[in-house]
């Protein structure tokens, strides 16, 4: 088994794509509110590209089953639900229903890699387990951090560079890495211990604490507070 992760959300070639479990990831804030939402009784997510394509999926639905959640310029989106911070995805609130949800970074990177045999969703919040879940696959893993707008984020590396260290770790056959995974896991050592750091040093992470949003940024820094591992399968997100 080896894992590479893509430092750069570009779409990846159907050959890449061929046979492995992918890992998305984007820790502030999209896959860390899909997690939450599902640990808080989200029946399911199902991330979209567009509001507008949320807002006609939506109005497919029968009225009381599914909220509209997500971001433009991580603020709420008028009209919907909810906006991107996990606190507002309480189990009051969504308990049972589908949750539409469209994010500037992270719902689109769940289209690009739609076409691979099993497609995970990672986060601090459930890294052990998706760690574990990977291995446990047995395919060969392609981490896939959703970057920032095309960019690279630091905290979506960071939290790859952990998966790829708990994987390593807890293997009992060799685990090949490549170089961008070793990059990763050097990297998340320079912050274990001290994952906040990174979060805070990161564009995204500062960008949302000027939006007076740094709660946020916290609560996205925290690790295993859930062994809920979601899956993502023909278009939708459910706990798998
Ligand atoms: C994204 O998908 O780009 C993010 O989740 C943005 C955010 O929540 O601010």
């Amino acid at each position: 088994m080896y894992i590479d992760i893509q430092f750069v959300p570009l779409p990846p070639s159907p050959e890449i794509l061929s046979n492995k479990t992918l890992v998305v990831i984007d820790v502030l804030r999209a896959t860390s509110v899909i997690v939450h939402a599902l640990s808080r009784g989200a029946a399911e997510v199902v991330p979209v590209t567009t509001v507008e394509e949320a807002t006609r999926l939506f109005k497919t639905f029968p009225p009381g089953s599914t909220l509209l959640g997500g971001e433009r310029g991580s603020r709420k989106i008028q009209g919907f639900d909810f906006g991107n911070s996990p606190k507002e995805y309480v189990a009051e609130r969504v308990k049972g229903k589908r949750l539409i949800l469209t994010t500037t970074n992270g719902t689109k990177a769940f289209r690009s890699v739609a076409a691979a045999e099993g497609v995970l969703v990672g986060s601090f919040l459930n890294g052990t387990a998706t760690a574990e879940r990977s291995l446990q696959l047995g395919r060969d893993i392609l981490i896939f951090p959703s970057g920032d707008e095309g960019s690279f984020s630091l905290e979506d590396v960071v939290c790859g560079g952990m998966l790829i260290d708990l994987i390593s770790k807890k293997s009992h056959d060799p685990i090949g890495l490549t170089d961008a995974s070793w990059s990763a896991r050097f990297l998340y050592q320079r912050f274990e211990g001290n994952l906040l750091e990174a979060l805070r040093l990161s564009t995204h992470g500062k960008a949302l604490d000027a939006l007076g949003l740094g709660e946020d940024v916290l609560y996205c820094a925290r690790t295993d507070v859930t062994n809920l591992v979601p899956a993502f399968r023909d278009g939708v997100i459910r706990v798998s």
